[in-house]
């Protein structure tokens, strides 16, 4: 397809620090020349700024939601307790800020963060919520590696979308016609004649990429979704389903200034089982089966002190072994969007992991196409795939730490990963298929980890949540349905009973309080327990 490459590529904001605030907001933005298109951002009109955080800092995250509807906001990648990991279950209804915090675990790389709402990811996604996460730790930052953002570290958050008649964002399986970085569809990036670094996110709703560039030059591919890989690995394609991420640097040391290339996604190429990959040509959608380019590439001047070489080997990565496994967990992807023959219910925890536990989930795709399967929580490692020709080791590319996975159809394919940190009776984790069409038809599932060593005491306590906490208005007692509230009693801190609530336990108002601490006694099938509350 001929096309111009006139906008330069907009660089997300990036912000450091130990405290983000992020505020969700509806905004419009220009995309087109013609109609303003409606759209969603973070901090601004579409996408979000880059989060930059140190592995080993403690981190509190203030998702403000000023949308008309509810939202939830998901750290694609990063392992953190369930509760803040931001799934179906954590709402955040409009008006209200969510404050989770943890500790950044996860080792250098690329993640990001999106909205995960029951149902409604595609769409919150689309329209425009998602933003990047880098995480630096000391291994990585002792690599001579290009590092300065947006000159020879460039994010490249590539999407896929349609647009109506009037210019604004649709949501439907097949027309996604226009491909965006940052954005900016088809835009160009300056690039510095030297080794310049691209961080990749496929954040399309179900497009897979098969990245190249119009000269087929080598890409050195240094990490994969959760670290480093131990060597740079030349490859001229990277296929990156819905979620993946990957890194690599361009060497352009010996390029004149002025000299141009493009990123080329080369779909004539990908298996036709994947969604718009080679036979789909002359496919309504002009993505189909056809090469596209998505960004020109135009050569600048050397920095001062330019990285100039590839680097050595850069980590060593210690898979978890088989033996050590103690639990295979089937994974069989199914038609009409089902994981083991069932859809998502948020009410149903589909599998129990026991903390600590190292297990390998086989992944088995009997339909016809491909899906890129997610597991939040953990980063794993792909034994092998067999695509019905014997189980084969995966390539470089894929030997290095993953959370999503493209499993093609008929393919099996095994990951091990160990649960290791956090565990909680209560809240879930998902699984599920990152095509987010696929997702919000019900392609996910949940599984809990458990601490079986905790006693009963710990497990009532742990069963049940109440939040927020302190709280100005209303308060929320969660405790999922293993173990059902039948009473909360509300004390003051002298012991005398305010009020007694026997429904509604998910919405108590607690508007007519005077400020201060104040005792919840919740009656729950497995026992009681006392809650403080502080009412703001
Ligand atoms: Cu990128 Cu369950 O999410
Ligand atoms: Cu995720
Ligand atoms: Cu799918």
């Amino acid at each position: 397809m001929a096309q111009t490459f006139n906008a330069p590529l907009p660089i997300p904001t990036s912000v450091t620090g130990t405290v983000f605030n992020l505020n969700v907001d509806e905004a419009t933005k220009q995309f087109k020349p013609g109609n303003i298109t409606n759209t969603y951002g973070v901090n601004g009109n579409y996408l979000g700024p880059t989060l930059f955080v140190n592995a080993g800092d403690f981190i509190t995250l203030n998702v403000t939601n000023n949308l008309t509807e509810s939202t939830t906001m998901h750290w694609h990648g990063m392992h953190v307790p369930a509760e803040d990991d931001g799934g179906p279950h954590s709402l955040i209804g409009v008006g209200d800020t969510w404050s989770p915090d943890f500790m950044v675990k996860n080792k250098a790389s690329m993640y990001w963060y999106h909205p995960h709402k029951m149902g409604l990811t595609n769409y919150q996604v689309s329209m425009g919520i998602a933003g990047i996460i880098i995480v630096n730790d000391a291994e990585e930052s002792a690599l001579n590696l290009p590092r300065t953002y947006g000159v020879d570290d460039i994010p490249l958050v590539i999407q896929t979308k349609s647009f109506d008649v009037n210019n604004q964002i649709q949501i439907s399986s097949q027309m996604d016609d226009t491909s965006m970085v940052n954005g900016e569809i088809t835009p160009y990036a300056n690039a510095p004649a030297q080794m310049v670094r691209f961080r990749a996110l496929n954040g399309s709703s179900s497009r897979t990429l098969n990245i190249g560039t119009d000269d087929n030059r080598t890409l050195y591919q240094i990490s994969s979704d959760g670290g480093l890989l131990e060597n740079p690995v030349p490859v001229t394609r990277i296929l990156l389903s819905n979620g993946e991420r990957a890194e690599f640097l361009v060497d352009l040391t010996s390029e004149t200034v002025g000299s141009t290339f493009k990123f080329t996604s080369y779909m004539s190429e990908m298996p036709s089982n994947i969604e718009g990959g080679s036979g789909s040509a002359g496919h309504p959608n002009t993505l189909f089966g056809t090469n596209w380019d998505f960004m020109e590439v135009r050569v600048v001047a050397q920095t001062a002190s330019p990285v100039t070489a590839l680097p050595g080997t850069m980590t060593t990565l210690t898979t978890h072994l088989e033996g050590d496994a103690s639990v295979t967990r089937p994974m069989e992807l199914t038609n009409n969007g089902k994981i083991n023959g069932v859809s998502m219910d948020m009410n149903v925890i589909n599998e129990v992991i026991e903390l600590g536990d190292t297990e390998i989930w086989t992944i088995n795709n009997i339909t016809s196409i491909a899906h890129p399967f997610h597991i939040h929580d953990v980063q794993f490692f792909i034994l092998d795939r067999d695509d019905g020709g014997g189980a084969v080791p995966p390539s470089a590319t894929e030997a290095g730490l993953k959370d999503t996975v493209l499993v093609e159809a008929g393919e099996t394919v095994r990951v091990i990963a160990k649960f290791e940190d956090y565990a909680d009776p209560v809240i879930p984790y998902m699984y599920h298929c990152h095509n987010l069409i696929h997702e919000d038809n019900g392609m996910m599932g949940q599984f809990t980890v458990v601490d079986s060593t905790m006693g009963l005491p710990k497990l009532l306590e742990e069963s049940v949540r109440v939040y927020p906490n302190p709280t100005f208005d209303y308060v929320h007692i969660n405790n999922f349905n293993e173990n059902p509230i039948k009473r909360v009693s509300l004390y003051d801190i002298s012991g005398k009973q305010i009020k007694t609530y026997s429904n509604n336990f998910n919405r108590l108002d607690v508007r007519h309080l005077d400020s201060g601490l104040y005792f919840l006694k919740i009656e729950t099938k497995k026992g009681e327990l006392t809650k403080k509350l502080l009412k703001s």
